[in-house]
């Protein structure tokens, strides 16, 4: 057993932005169940969004990120992040994220521009944003006496009064149980708090931009610790993901929409967002791209639609964006000078457990924040660059009301160790990756872009079937990290699917034919344990 201050479950934005924010006062240890830069935050690319641009204001990003979101957002909430994003920008140039800076020469960062923002407001480095940032936190963290970072540790549940040796009834989180892949053996780790900041469940979908541990432990978890979790039908697509037979889950950035990329039907040659949206065009918020891009691929019976910078010119394309014109030119396409092929993939959970604005869940002793929480900022459909930021606003307020209670937070009491009595190692592993397998065709198919009653029925009653078979396999054999994930990929996929059935209406993401208009007013989907 390890007891520390505060467990961090965790090592992307949010993870170790709370931890850092904590590590002055108190011990901090920091989970993740790979290597320390794997979540999604190493992935992203555009950047982050914050108003820097002169004549923008906060009232105007808050504004698109309503518009975006389709009402559905708290509008407190979402002042309140817009509100501290130069400040976050500032702390991330401080720790050594070089940002690029203005053209012009003059002071300033570079504001690169993505669909649904009324203005230039994009900051990143190059293409590659997620990867410098991920690399400067890592290298605070490590620098960091106080902050302890655990790389291979697969948490499977969190610790809560259950597992207390003397039950106390009070409900408190008192850290987790995680399986070490150095050891092959459970560990218990204690914590008087627990900040959950797991990312999100991408993976549930056959085609996601996000990495191979995106299953939805967190939010599993969570939820059968006994919190609440949100709008988990708002999974959002991207408008463009490479189409590659091998390479699945390469994103090509909205950046290159926002500086002049054009959306083509390969078939017609012609330029298709003027039909959907003759007023934003390619620069629509996500949904509304995504949708249009689904539509023409229907309809023409493509595999995929063009993606067409070549006309800013070589120069200005490889300066933009160097990442993904070597991969690109890596695969045998040249985006300077033709088309790139793309296809909507699920991108993003918008949903997750539900958190206050000090990232507070439900339990007592545990937080939330980034892609794993619902925080009332997205609504229903995530505004471009806004996730980075939320990850960085809500680490640093869980940490900071972390440290305001502290002392009333009570240190953790004996918890029972992980009990292997009566399970043996496994003899199937091909069941695992069998059901791992369906799950994500089933809900790529019957869960995806546009839905109707009858194919969520069709993905629930899967789901139903699966719960049997998976919930005997962890009755009877010895964890493993395959299996730790299917068990949450398969609860993320039910709480998908079971918000999906409620929301009868489209709004956002959620785009349904059997409820094609909006049900005023706008409500989220709180589901109960
Ligand atoms: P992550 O960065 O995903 O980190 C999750 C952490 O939790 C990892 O360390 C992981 O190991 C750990 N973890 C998970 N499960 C367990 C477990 N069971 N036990 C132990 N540890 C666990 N957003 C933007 O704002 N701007 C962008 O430009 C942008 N581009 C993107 C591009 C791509 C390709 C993708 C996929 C996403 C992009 N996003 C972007 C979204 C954004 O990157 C994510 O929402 C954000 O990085 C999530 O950060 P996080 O800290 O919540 O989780
Ligand atoms: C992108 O670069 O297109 C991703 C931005 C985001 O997900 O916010």
């Amino acid at each position: 057993m390890a007891e520390t201050d505060v467990l961090v479950i965790g090592s992307g934005a949010a993870g170790l932005t709370a931890a850092l924010n904590l590590a002055d006062r108190f011990r901090v240890t920091v989970l993740a169940k790979g290597r320390l830069d794997e979540g999604s935050t190493a992935w992203a690319q555009g950047g982050i969004a914050a108003v820097l641009e002169p004549g923008d204001t906060f009232e105007n990003h808050v504004e698109d990120t309503m518009v975006a979101g389709a009402g559905l957002n708290d509008r407190g909430v979402v002042e309140f992040v817009v509100e501290r994003a130069p400040a976050a920008i500032e702390r991330l140039a401080e720790l050594g994220v070089p940002f690029n800076v203005a053209e012009d020469g003059k002071n300033g960062w570079h504001l690169t521009r993505e669909g649904g923002h009324s203005h230039r407001r994009i900051v990143h480095v190059d293409d590659a944003t997620g990867w410098a940032v991920q690399v400067a936190l890592i290298r605070a963290a490590e620098a960091h006496p106080n902050i302890t970072l655990v790389p291979d540790m697969v948490a499977i549940d969190l610790a809560t009064s259950r597992h207390e040796l003397r039950y106390s009834g009070a409900g408190n989180v008192w850290g987790v149980y995680a399986f070490n892949r150095a050891t092959g053996k459970v560990e218990l780790h204690t914590a008087r708090a627990t900040v959950l900041a797991t990312g999100g469940a991408g993976r549930t979908y056959m085609f996601s931009t996000a990495p191979r541990g995106a299953t939805g432990d967190g939010i599993a978890m969570a939820w059968r610790a006994g919190a609440r979790v949100s709008n988990m039908e708002f999974m959002q697509f991207h408008p463009t993901c490479l189409y590659h037979l091998e390479v699945k889950n390469f994103l090509i950035t909205e950046a290159v929409r926002g500086e002049g990329g054009r959306l083509i039907n390969p078939q017609t040659g012609k330029r298709f967002m003027p039909y959907y949206d003759a007023d934003r065009l390619e620069l629509a918020p996500r949904d509304v791209v995504a949708r249009a891009i689904d539509a023409e691929i229907k309809r023409f019976g493509l595999d995929y639609v063009h993606l067409d910078i070549s006309h800013r010119g070589a120069d200005f394309v490889k300066a933009h964006f160097p990442t993904i014109h070597a991969k690109l030119l890596g695969l045998g396409i040249d985006m300077t000078t033709g088309p790139i092929p793309v296809v909507p993939a699920q991108h993003y959970t918008c949903g997750g457990v539900v958190v206050d604005r000090n990232g507070r869940t439900d339990l007592p002793g545990l937080y939330a924040a980034g892609e794993v929480s619902q925080s009332g900022l997205h609504g229903a459909n995530r505004l471009a660059s806004n996730s980075l930021l939320e990850c960085f606003v809500y680490g640093e307020a869980a940490a900071a009301h972390i440290a305001a209670s502290w002392d009333a937070l009570p240190p953790p009491p004996a918890i029972r160790p992980w009990d292997e009595s009566r399970v043996t190692d496994s003899d199937e592993e091909v069941v695992i990756k069998q059901n791992w397998t369906e799950i994500r065709r089933f809900m790529w198919n019957y869960v995806g872009i546009v839905r109707t009653t009858k194919r969520l029925e069709r993905a629930a009653h899967r789901i139903k079937m699966l719960q049997e078979e998976v919930a005997d396999y962890y009755g009877h054999f010895r964890v493993t990290p395959d299996l730790i994930e299917l068990r949450n990929l398969l609860q993320s996929a039910e709480l998908i699917v079971r918000s999906a059935l409620h929301r009868r209406e489209s709004r956002g993401l959620h785009y349904t034919l059997d409820h094609p208009r909006p049900v005023e007013p706008p409500q989220d989907t709180i589901l109960i344990p």
